[in-house]
């Protein structure tokens, strides 16, 4: 019987902290999904875009709006302003979020290489 009062919380305390946990992301988790990235995006800064545009900076930047001669049309016109909402939105669907972008990327699968991208995105884009 006591067994059973414990279990309750220290199930939901599990449960919160994990929540806790995964709503920030975990940077380093995120270092290593970058690594999917880092073939065609440079992220520091005055590194010469690549295949796709350098990410410095990109928080609070317009899309489009980078240091990249080859931007597509459809990502010019998107008016989309990254944050880490839309970023989420472009990192699950690319395609679906700017339809007639350029990436060749197919988009993540998993809401945690999300979360945790997006964390170190924040960090090592500044
Ligand atoms: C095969 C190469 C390639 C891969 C892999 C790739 N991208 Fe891209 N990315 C591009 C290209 C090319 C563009 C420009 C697309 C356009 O203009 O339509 C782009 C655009 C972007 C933009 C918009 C930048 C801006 O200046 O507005 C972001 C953000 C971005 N990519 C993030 C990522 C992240 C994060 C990953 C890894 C999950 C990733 N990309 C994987 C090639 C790639």
């Amino acid at each position: 019987m006591k067994k059973k009062i414990l279990t309750l919380p220290v199930f939901l305390l599990a449960l919160a902290l994990g929540g806790a946990a995964q709503a920030d992301g975990d940077p380093a988790s995120g270092f290593k999904v970058f690594k999917k990235c880092g073939a065609c995006h440079k992220i520091k800064p005055g590194q010469p875009s690549q295949v796709g545009p350098n990410l410095h900076g990109l928080f609070g930047r317009e899309a489009g709006t980078g240091d990249f001669g080859r931007y597509s049309e459809a990502m010019k016109a998107s008016d989309v302003v990254w944050t880490e909402e839309t970023l989420a939105a472009w990192l699950r669907d690319p395609r679906g979020f700017i339809p007639g972008n350029k990436m060749a990327f197919p988009g993540l699968k998993k809401e945690e290489d999300v979360r945790d991208l997006i964390a170190f995105l924040k960090r090592a884009t500044r």
